[in-house]
């Protein structure tokens, strides 16, 4: 590839990287964000209501089922977007939702019906201007998304998307039902517990305050236009409404609302405010749709603070029928006061809540599903709560989520590759094969092979058994095994098809006395018979035209293992032979690795040494015959092989049964070998 294409390739996936990545950082925050307020977004959306006249067109329980879904589909979206999950399926879903939403942000920017779209809860404030921008530049992201996702890599394999996508559903709507349920885990607000509400409604000495220009629309003979109080006209113009415009940034204290009447609308702020002992606070914004299964609690909170002295009052926004229903119903006892009902949705996310406040200082906040309890004894001291840093809640929040998924990746992980060589270890034909070497004559020969038939007609095996025997044997023994348990096999063959060639044994021969096995390229063939890779070829051919299989062997020497040279003497014998067979003809292949060092010598390689190399052998088939064929391959292990070493390495995954000497001379050890696959 040219030089300045592959640079532009690489900034064109870049730009895609960055937009997806935009895209869904943006959507979790802002997930997660209101998962942690549901109670938030359903009075933003309460706000959308009035706007539209319509304030009770949708209930609470509606309400918060639609805040519930907002959180969990940003959240899932951005968390399809950040591993590469459904990539097609999720540009598109992100390309509509995001669409949506600039749309509903251009409304808000031209109609103002709310001050604040609450995209990421209070956590961050954006104006409707700047709220707009966010959404030009997601939908920019979303556009760029949807046509690049294609060059975007997966975070994850397709076999985790399920579990990732079940785990990401149930863990957004766990956070945001619990934080609905109870009070939000992270408090952006301005009334957290901690802050001194009257020192947040001071302006501190010096400080510049905001410039506000307000301004007037008003109509005439169906004209309307906009006055400033400089230029405000006659009454024969009728007034429609006030704009209020921000002209000078100022310092605006974090409490600006905050202020209590009684009944007769007397201001009781300063006087509240002022009591330096300690206060309970019932908020409720109205009584009508309050919770009233705490009532027993709440009372008894009123006659623990009448009895210690603190004082305990209610702040609503209610109507005065409402206060007396509420008084009606409960018993109440305690004075209930007027707030602004925004205050006090802002003051505590529960309807009714409590604050304990000591000294105008705010020490704890309670949901009416878990008022505190103190009996008579116990000190309020002992349900003060410590106000905990918004950003290691929202890291914490984070980690809960992350520790699991890593755990269950890995579990699954783990698991599937576990699986994956358990099927495929099943799949494969697993085998024992004896090879006799120039041992036994015909008669001992003849007795092991019937010696053998017997054992394992009597406890039939779990695996093929083959046993090679020395050529002169196998006519005689071939009649004596029952081929569904035993089949037979030589341990050479000719590199000639026929001929004058004194002494040796064509692949027509071996097959014609019954046996369907030939091993091939024994080390000892190899080293004491001088048979090359070319040789060897040759015989592989000659016995694959016959229909026998062929056991191949191949293995390093101790020299060559020291040099560390075993994989690419293997990889050499392979390439040399066998390599260059078709995938049809590959099916009559069973591979056997046997190390030189470990033949006959008692030294036996470690099944995790005999692994990593059957393994290693299995990828150079993969590469040559891909990875289907190679997971079919049959490939065993030979050197040293005995009963007491054969489970643990046939347990092994790319370890699929034993070539086995000096141990198939006995038909007991044979037997416990052939034993090892029970
Ligand atoms: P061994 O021989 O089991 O006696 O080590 C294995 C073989 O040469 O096939």
């Amino acid at each position: 590839m040219p030089r300045s294409r592959s640079k532009s390739n690489l900034y064109y996936q870049g730009g895609a990287w960055a937009a997806r990545m935009i895209l869904s950082l943006t959507l979790l925050l802002s997930g997660v964000t209101k998962a942690i307020d549901p109670k938030g977004t359903v009075y933003k959306l309460q706000d959308y209501l009035i706007y539209f006249d319509v304030p009770s067109l949708l209930s609470q329980d509606m309400l918060t089922a639609i805040a519930v879904m907002l959180c969990s589909v940003e959240f899932l979206l951005g968390i399809y977007l950040f591993f590469g999950i459904r990539r097609r399926f999720t540009s598109y879903l992100t390309l509509i939702f995001i669409g949506l939403m600039t749309l509903v942000t251009l409304f808000i920017l031209i109609w103002h019906p709310v001050s604040d779209c609450g995209c990421f809860g209070d956590a961050i404030h954006l104006t409707n201007g700047q709220t707009f921008v966010k959404n030009l530049v997601l939908l920019g992201c979303a556009i760029v998304y949807r046509y690049t996702y294609a060059t975007t890599h997966k975070l994850i394999g397709v076999s985790l998307h399920w579990l990732v996508s079940m785990y990401s559903i149930l863990f957004i709507l766990f956070v945001s039902l619990y934080n609905n349920y109870y009070l939000p885990l992270a408090d952006f607000r301005p009334y957290k517990v901690g802050v001194n509400i009257p020192k947040a409604m001071l302006i501190p000495e010096g400080a510049a305050e905001p410039e506000y220009e307000t301004t007037f629309w008003l109509e005439k003979n169906g004209r309307r236009q906009r006055f400033t109080i400089d230029n405000y006209p006659d009454s024969t113009w009728t007034y429609i409404s006030t704009e209020k415009k921000l002209v000078k940034e100022g310092y605006v204290p974090p409490i600006t609302d905050f202020s209590v009447c009684d009944t007769l609308g007397n201001d009781l702020t300063d006087s509240l405010l002022a009591d330096t002992g300690y206060t309970m606070m019932l908020i409720s914004p109205t009584f009508d749709q309050a919770n009233r299964v705490p009532v027993d609690e709440i009372n008894a909170l009123n006659d623990y603070c009448l009895d210690h002295k603190y004082r305990f009052y209610a702040l609503t926004a209610s109507s005065m029928s409402s206060v007396d229903k509420w008084i009606y119903y409960t018993g109440a006892e305690y004075p209930i006061y007027f707030c602004d009902a925004t205050v006090l949705k802002t003051m505590v996310r529960s309807n009714p809540g409590l604050i304990l406040l000591h000294g105008g200082t705010i020490l704890g906040k309670w949901s009416g599903h878990d008022l505190p309890t103190l009996s008579d004894g116990q000190s309020v001291k002992s349900i003060i709560q410590d106000g905990d840093n918004n950003l290691r809640i929202l890291l914490k929040i984070i980690l809960y989520y992350l520790i699991p998924l890593l755990f269950i990746t890995f579990a699954n992980k783990f698991w599937m590759n576990h699986k994956h060589h358990l099927n495929h270890k099943t799949m494969r034909q697993k085998i024992v094969a004896g090879n006799w070497k120039m041992n036994m004559n015909l008669q001992d020969g003849i007795n092991l092979a019937k010696e053998i038939n017997e054992t394992l007609k009597a406890d039939k095996p779990n695996c093929g058994v083959v046993i090679c025997t020395p050529f002169i044997h196998l006519a005689s023994v071939a009649p004596l095994l029952d081929k569904s348990l035993v089949k037979l096999g030589a341990e050479n063959c000719a590199d000639k098809a026929k001929g004058a060639y004194t002494g040796e044994v064509s692949a027509e021969m071996v097959k014609s006395t019954g046996a369907d096995y030939v091993i091939l390229g024994h080390s000892e063939r190899r080293q004491y018979y001088h048979e090359t890779p070319e040789i060897l070829k040759e015989k592989v051919q000659l016995a694959l035209q016959n229909g026998l299989k062929i056991i191949f062997c191949i293995g390093e020497t101790l020299e060559e293992r020291e040099a560390n040279k075993q994989n690419e003497v293997v990889k050499a014998e392979l390439d040399g032979s066998v390599y260059g067979l078709s995938a049809e003809e590959w099916k009559n292949i069973v591979l056997a690795y046997e190390p030189i060092w470990a033949i006959g010598t008692g030294k036996t390689a470690t099944a995790d040494q005999a692994e990593e190399m059957l393994a290693y052998i299995r990828s150079t088939v993969a590469e040559k015959y891909g990875k289907a064929v190679a997971e079919e391959t049959t490939i065993l292990y030979g050197g040293s092989c005995k009963p007491s070493n054969a489970k643990e390495l046939f347990a092994k995954p790319d370890i699929d049964g034993g070539l086995i000497g000096g141990a198939s001379l006995k038909a007991a050890d044979f037997k416990g070998i052939i034993d090892a696959w029970k």
